[in-house]
């Protein structure tokens, strides 16, 4: 295991590896790793010759100074498990004036709408911040895949955009959703709720599983009915926002179309802790 909190050490590492025609893998992460980030990591591992997992509690990204300041950070334990994947490999994890080189702000992006919906809507400059510092990140690291959860759907979506905006020459692989044993999607977030609470989270993956059985025979406009009344009558979790919405342009709809492939997406607090998932529906 190498671990670098400088780009150049990072460069040097990773010039033998492209010099000897060797593939690198990437996943970029915020840390607090659990079994979702390992399944992308054993992936990479499996795909390439090298693999590069950086740490970095990206601020730009976060609409909410509570969030941020509680977001879960714990640097050894994240190297002990990343150790369960592989011996081999390079931890980037830099500090904030390294990767931002002085001026720690956003860019400003437009993919096409795909930034303003659900996630969009509701943390704002949320996207703004994750596109800058994907860029930043594949830039730096040039890896020939990067691996990202479908657990952020819309964040995916968001940087394939990029990548294709910038021309930038790198695979990007979307990972299937991880799930605790009850349902509820694997998120470094989770760590923040209570036990009881984190049990009875499970629910929201009945809804979308639900959701997704309702999908064949009712309406888009139906069922996002369905789930606000569902939520209405429980007190633990507050719904943000239930949406169907297209795979493609993300947009959000009431009418489905044949021939389109859609998904369902939800964002819920529990415990003043904001949870996201979805499901594909067809
Ligand atoms: O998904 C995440 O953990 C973050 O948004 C990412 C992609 C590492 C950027 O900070």
């Amino acid at each position: 295991m190498q671990i670098f909190d400088h780009t150049n050490e990072l460069h040097d590492a990773l010039g033998e590896e492209r010099l000897a025609k060797r593939s690198v893998g990437f996943v970029p992460t915020m840390g607090a790793l659990h079994k979702g980030h390992l399944s992308l990591v054993k992936k990479a591992v499996a795909e390439n010759d090298t693999v590069v997992v950086s740490i970095f509690v990206n601020p730009t990204q976060f609409d909410n100074q509570q969030d941020f300041d509680k977001y879960p950070e714990d640097f050894e334990r994240d190297i002990t498990l990343l150790k369960t994947a592989s011996d081999n490999i390079i931890v980037f994890a830099p500090k904030k004036a390294e990767i931002y080189n002085g001026e720690i702000t956003s860019k400003t992006f437009e993919f096409k709408g795909l930034e303003k919906v659900m996630e969009g809507a509701f943390r704002n400059g949320h996207f703004n911040g994750v596109a800058t510092i994907v860029e930043l990140l594949l830039n730096a690291v040039k890896a020939n895949r990067a691996y990202f959860g479908e657990k952020d759907f819309q964040q995916l979506q968001i940087i394939r955009a990029l990548v294709a905006q910038k021309e930038m020459p790198v695979e990007i692989i979307g990972c299937p959703i991880e799930r605790e044993p009850n349902g509820l999607a694997r998120s470094s977030r989770n760590e923040r709720l209570s036990k009881t609470t984190r049990t009875k989270a499970g629910f929201i993956y009945e809804v979308l599983n639900t959701a997704k059985k309702k999908f064949g025979m009712e309406s888009a406009g139906y069922i996002k009915d369905w789930v606000s009344e569902n939520f209405a009558q429980q007190q633990l979790f507050k719904l943000e926002y239930f949406e169907i919405a297209d795979v493609k342009t993300l947009t959000p709809i009431t009418k489905k179309q044949k021939n389109k492939k859609y998904r369902a997406f939800i964002a819920v607090y529990a415990e003043e802790v904001r949870l996201i998932d979805n499901i594909a529906l067809n």
